[in-house]
């Protein structure tokens, strides 16, 4: 059997969030219909955070009963409070990532809470979650460096990341929110986890080509055993609280490393090119993803596809 790998779509929450253009409800389910088609599984659907802090995803409370439903696909939604658990349970979620970061300066920013704040504030959405069956996530932002602080220590983010474990979350995400991370930091961070009890199966990771070190990130993470990793159609987004948060690793970039190494995970590459192209056409930008415009490679040809 082949080594199969997780990829758990971002694009439609972290991807369309620091957006200026307004993208309609219409649109963004007509996107995640395409990611579904493509076979994506885990679609990071959209936030059930203050429409005051993130106005593009304002319309969540509508978008979430209108994405297609099937068997083992989720919808993870965002959720920083109580008020936001409410509004993802009437919305029909089943399935919840809260956010905190290994930088209190950072947590500062992004939700006006420190991380032990913000732990405190997730413990109750998490019971809830807990009872009520859901799947629950809990990003580590800034684990590899911060805007507001610089440099990371390691165990700086497995300290913040076991805390959420014991609050009962089914897997930690560490984040390279600002794009910052190489691989050696990838290894370091892997070991210290592993070191810590964390098990591998509940880590995964979320990295940003700000810099052009996502994909030697990814395969510095899979050399080290873990086998989730966090992309975004179109390569669009970033967090709004995090200056220079440009462009989330490309789902199709992604996509393709995995293919031509050998890993199964689910997902057609030309269909995510297609969803690639529908979001940024929404957006009003090019494509400038490198498996956006080299398209990917047909071994048994030597041809491109899906350009
Ligand atoms: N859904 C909708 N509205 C919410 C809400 C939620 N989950 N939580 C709070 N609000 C509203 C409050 O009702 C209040 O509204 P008002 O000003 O009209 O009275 C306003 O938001 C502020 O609420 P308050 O409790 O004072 O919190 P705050 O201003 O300290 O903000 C957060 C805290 C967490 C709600 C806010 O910072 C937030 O939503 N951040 C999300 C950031 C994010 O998504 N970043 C990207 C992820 S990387
Ligand atoms: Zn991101």
């Amino acid at each position: 059997m082949a080594d199969r790998v997780r990829i758990y779509e971002v694009g439609p929450r972290d991807g369309l969030q620091n957006e200026s253009t307004a993208i309609p409800l219409e649109t963004k389910g007509a996107f995640i219909e395409r990611l579904v088609d493509a076979g994506l599984r885990e679609i990071e659907a959209t936030s059930f955070v203050s429409p005051r802090a993130i106005p593009q995803l304002a319309d969540a409370d509508a978008l979430l009963p209108t994405l297609p439903q099937a068997a083992g696909l989720r919808y993870p939604v965002l959720v920083p409070n109580e008020r936001g658990m409410t509004r993802a349970e009437a919305a029909g979620a089943e399935a919840v990532a809260v956010f905190t970061a290994a930088t209190d300066a950072f947590t500062q920013h992004n939700i006006g809470m420190t991380i032990d704040e913000s732990l405190a504030a997730f413990e109750p959405v998490l019971r809830r979650a807990t009872d009520l069956g859901w799947w629950r996530r809990a990003y580590v932002s800034t684990a590899f460096g911060c805007p507001y602080t610089g440099a990371v220590d390691p165990h700086q983010a497995v300290n913040v990341a076991t805390r959420l474990l014991e609050l009962g979350v089914d897997e930690v995400c560490f984040g390279d929110t600002i794009g910052v991370g190489v691989p050696g930091q990838v290894t370091a961070l892997t070991d210290a986890a592993t070191a810590a009890g964390i098990e591998l199966r509940q880590v995964a990771y979320h990295f940003h080509d700000t810099r052009g070190t996502a994909l030697a990130n990814v395969v510095a993470g899979l050399e080290a055993g873990v086998r989730t990793f966090d992309s975004s159609t179109g390569g669009t987004g970033g967090c709004p609280y995090a200056p220079g948060a440009a462009g989330n690793l490309a789902t199709e970039d992604l996509v393709y490393l995995l293919d031509a190494s050998g890993f199964e995970h689910g997902v057609d590459l030309e269909k995510v090119l297609d969803a690639a192209r529908f979001i940024t056409v929404a957006l009003g930008k090019p494509l400038t993803t490198k498996v956006g415009q080299a398209g990917g490679w047909d071994a048994a040809t030597g041809r491109p596809i899906g350009r």
